[in-house]
């Protein structure tokens, strides 16, 4: 088989690049390794940047996105008992818009299969080679059949548990992590949420998060010890704990119900560099990871293939390819920016057990600060609503 880009992974990176790429007539075939139906199944994040929108609605599949997404123009962070908001409109001009990650994943398959192009799923022991010719080659089999695709350039689009990374020298990949002691423990249920908008809470029993999907369908996280089970949590203990984490007048209003989905999530801050290595190409998890409190990882992926989609098109269309050999150092300038915030926000709003009292009051003082001077309200609002591509 042969075509001009082979992708790896169908996550919303290597569905967006092969849309973006589809509408400037250049062909690409995806390979991914689960089944379509456990792609659409998973549940990520809800919280796209303006510029994902707007990247996504001039791909072509924004139609539900408008129809469906919320423009939130604030969010709330609840500490020492008060709610105090952020006015992401009044500090930017700008607000974000809650979409589920889900649903960008549907609205990109769709438009996959109404132009015809090649996701080929389920596939296993997927190989890349001839990285520094121009020849690449992926190599995959599928039922027990062994396939190899050549192509121009190859786009690692398959997360960080994928094996596009590994193609990169070890003498030359540099990686960079910070784990973290907690993750989250997530539960979806079909309520109405507690809250207009999200509300981030800082608490001494640790951090816990409201968000949504919809008026009737509430997406709700609480931080939990790094070594957390999910069957330990029945959700009635769940309810309990968020409540004695929310202001109580929240509390008070909090509807529970059956949990449709509960998970945890660890956290971690990752960066690989570079982001290229020959003909391949890192784009979202596979190159970085972000804890998800600064709600960031869907939007990196987006911006990663914007870079590589304008990257691409100038290879094909002008024969120029400055934009290719700066791809990594275009996307990391921005990528660090937002491992910066995402790294802050945790930090802000996590209980960290072996800070002590001190980072008990540097928290209470940031907070404070935060609440007190519009330059810092201004500058967390221009990072949650996305720094310009
Ligand atoms: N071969 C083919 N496909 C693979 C392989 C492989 N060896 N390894 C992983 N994949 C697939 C996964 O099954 C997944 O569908 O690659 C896809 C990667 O998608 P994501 O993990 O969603 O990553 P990305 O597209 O970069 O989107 C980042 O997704 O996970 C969230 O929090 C993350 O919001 C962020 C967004
Ligand atoms: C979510 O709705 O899942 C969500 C929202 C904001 C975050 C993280 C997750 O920071």
């Amino acid at each position: 088989m042969r075509t001009q880009i082979a992708i790896i992974g169908s996550g919303p990176a290597g569905l967006l690049l092969g849309q973006l790429l589809h509408l400037e007539g250049i062909e690409s075939v995806i390979l991914e390794r689960r089944s379509r139906k456990h792609v659409l199944s998973r549940i990520r994040a809800g919280v796209l940047e303006q510029g994902t929108v707007d990247l996504l609605c001039g791909a072509g599949v924004g139609e539900r996105l408008r129809d469906q997404g919320q423009v939130h123009d604030g969010f709330e962070i609840a500490f020492c008992g008060l709610r105090k908001r952020i006015d992401l409109r009044g500090c930017t001009g700008s607000g974000v818009t809650i979409y589920g990650q889900t649903e960008v994943t549907g609205d990109l398959m769709d438009a996959r299969d109404a132009a015809g192009g090649a996701l080929i799923d389920e596939v296993s022991d997927v190989r890349i080679g001839a990285l520094q010719t121009r020849q690449p080659f992926v190599e995959y089999t599928r039922a027990g059949d062994t396939q190899r695709i050549q192509c121009d350039f190859i786009a690692g689009c398959d997360g960080y548990h994928g094996v596009s990374r590994s193609a990169i020298p070890r003498d030359v990949l540099r990686e960079y992590e910070r784990e973290y002691p907690f993750g989250w423990l997530g539960v979806l249920a079909e309520t109405p949420p507690v809250g207009n908008e999200l509300i981030y809470v800082h608490h001494e029993r640790g951090f816990a998060l409201c968000s949504m999907r919809s008026s009737s369908l509430s997406r709700y996280y609480i931080q939990c010890a790094s070594d957390e089970v999910v069957k330990r949590w029945s959700d009635e203990r769940f309810w309990d704990e968020l409540r004695a984490r929310l202001p109580p007048a929240t509390a008070r209003s909090l509807v529970t119900g059956p949990s449709i989905e509960k998970s945890i999530a660890p956290l971690r801050s990752f960066v690989a560099e570079p982001m290229q290595h020959g003909r391949l190409f890192l784009a979202g998890d596979a190159a970085h990871i972000v804890p998800p409190t600064g709600a960031k990882g869907l939007n990196l992926a987006v911006s990663d293939i914007y870079y590589l989609s304008r990257a691409l098109l100038a290879h094909y269309r002008d024969a120029d390819d400055a934009r290719l050999q700066a791809y990594s150092e275009d996307c990391l300038r921005r990528v660090w920016k937002a491992e910066r915030f995402s790294w802050w926000m945790t930090s802000l709003l996590h209980r960290f057990p072996q800070a002590g009292a001190f980072g008990e009051r540097i928290q209470q003082a940031e907070l404070d600060y935060l609440f007190s001077s519009r330059a810092a309200s201004v500058s967390l609002a221009e990072n949650y609503i996305g720094l310009p591509f």
